[in-house]
């Protein structure tokens, strides 16, 4: 049975021995338990996420934790938004019933020689894995750590990350973790931008340019959808569609399926960019 109830009084957690305490009772009850992976800073994408686990499972964790083994050196871990009391709120109104949000020590107690998850260099280098060398390594051992303190039965990620995605499913399948991950759709706002904490970085002008990289998207969509299979081809007239600013960092056209590049476009191809808007750095995909 789904849990049904917003707005209760949700209980937010801050030890590893709490949250499997709350956990165990759940579960000796037969309840579900869906877990929301997050590093807070939440959104309407977050938000969609909250009510699909509301939907699937009985009870729905969400985690709250800026991961810092998945920040290069050169990425700004201590800027990072951090907004808890926000964050509650959202949490609240979509139906989840539990936070954890550990402190840093408490996930990694002793900072040093630590034990990480490496995913294959197949599927690291790729798309973000190519500038964000350790990214990957640093999200699928805390998504592992997750899965191991709070035990879901499922867990739910965004189609928006969508390596992150490809990378957990694999290491689920290769590590034998008993854990159902589900893909939610990437959520747009009404002018087609996906939804990401950095749009609110974005200018007017620098906004409406960004929006260019979702019509391009699109763009490419609506070929394919006419016959157009030729990734050159549909290349040729899509990128008219791009703000002559906008510079791509990459474009990759993957298989969902086996993540090899694709050049003749078909069913299931994930075409993925990340862009540079005025400084500003957005990713967005498609998968047609
Ligand atoms: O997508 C994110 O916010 C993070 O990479 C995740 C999955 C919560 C791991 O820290």
């Amino acid at each position: 049975m789904a849990s049904s109830l917003v707005n209760k009084n949700i209980i937010v957690i801050n030890t590893i021995d709490k949250i499997r305490k709350q956990v165990k009772t759940l579960k000796s009850n037969n309840k579900t338990i869906g877990l929301v992976p997050t590093m807070g800073a939440l959104h309407d994408g977050h938000a969609s996420l909250i009510k699909k686990a509301a939907q699937e499972c009985d009870e729905v964790v969400v985690s709250i934790f800026v991961n810092p083994t998945q920040f290069g050196l050169n990425e700004d871990l201590d800027k990072y938004p951090r907004q808890l009391k926000h964050d509650i709120e959202i949490c609240k109104v979509n139906g989840a019933s539990l936070i954890f949000a550990p402190s840093d020590k408490e996930i990694y107690p002793e900072n040093k020689h630590l034990t990480y998850v490496v995913p294959s260099k197949y599927y690291q280098n790729k798309l973000c894995g190519l500038t964000r060398q350790g990214h990957f390594n640093g999200v699928a051992t805390i998504v592992l750590k997750l899965f191991n303190i709070i035990t879901p039965d499922q867990a739910f990620f965004g189609l928006k990350d969508a390596q992150q995605l490809i990378i957990i499913k694999k290491m689920c399948q290769d590590l034998n973790v008993p854990v159902k991950i589900l893909e939610c759709p990437i959520i747009r706002d009404t002018d087609g931008l996906a939804l990401s904490s950095r749009n609110a970085y974005l200018t007017e002008s620098g906004r409406f340019k960004a929006t260019t990289v979702n019509k391009f998207l699109f763009k490419i969509k609506e070929l394919y959808n006419s016959g157009l299979q030729n990734k050159e081809e549909i290349l040729k007239i899509a990128l008219k569609q791009l703000d002559a600013t906008v510079k791509l960092e990459y474009l990759e056209f993957l298989s969902l399926e086996s993540f090899s590049e694709i050049d003749l476009l078909e069913k299931n191809t994930l075409i993925a960019v990340a862009a540079n808007v005025d400084n500003v750095r957005l990713i967005d995909n498609i998968v047609i």
